[in-house]
């Protein structure tokens, strides 16, 4: 669970103010990856180069909607719950736990593995993220973290189809 203490503004929410500044905590480190992985997602749609081109750039720009859908729902959670989003490109960059992409990828293989990496980070943190919000009581937020995983490890699954099989 995140330690750090948020600003919160006044709600009559039933949620004790200490169970929803933690919660913030989760899905303000949430909001910080996902908005890293929209634009990881965007990388390769925008440089690869190769065999399947148009089906992959295609593909990637419906996961990055997947991705940007959920990152709304995020931040306006932090809001539902009386918290600040913080939700520009710098402070993402600053607190996203995603592994950096690689600027230098330009082939399907090399954009395919970069982008499963993002995914499957992303994917973990939110799963971790479910326990935990559930354990500090609050179960819509679990289920909103429930429903990123789903999403994630179906993106996941998309991009990996594309290697050829063993
Ligand atoms: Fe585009």
């Amino acid at each position: 669970m995140q330690k750090r203490t948020f600003p919160m503004h006044p709600t009559s929410h039933d949620l004790p103010e200490q169970t929803r500044q933690a919660i913030c905590g989760l899905l303000q480190a949430n909001l910080a990856d996902g908005i890293d992985l929209i634009y990881h997602i965007k990388q390769a749609h925008w440089t690869m180069r190769g065999p399947n081109f148009i089906g992959l750039h295609e593909l990637l720009d419906r996961l990055h909607e997947e991705v940007e859908d959920k990152v709304d729902l995020v931040a306006e959670r932090i809001s539902v719950l009386g918290g600040q989003a913080e939700g520009t490109v710098d402070v993402s960059a600053s607190q996203s736990r995603l592994p950096k992409y690689p600027l230098d990828a330009v082939s399907p293989d090399e954009h395919i593995l970069a982008v499963s990496r993002s995914i499957a980070a992303y994917a973990k943190n939110n799963r971790a993220a479910i326990d935990e919000s559930e354990e500090a009581g609050d179960k819509a937020t679990a289920d909103l973290f429930t429903e990123i995983v789903r999403m994630a490890d179906r993106a996941l699954w998309f991009i990996e189809a594309n290697k050829p099989a063993k």
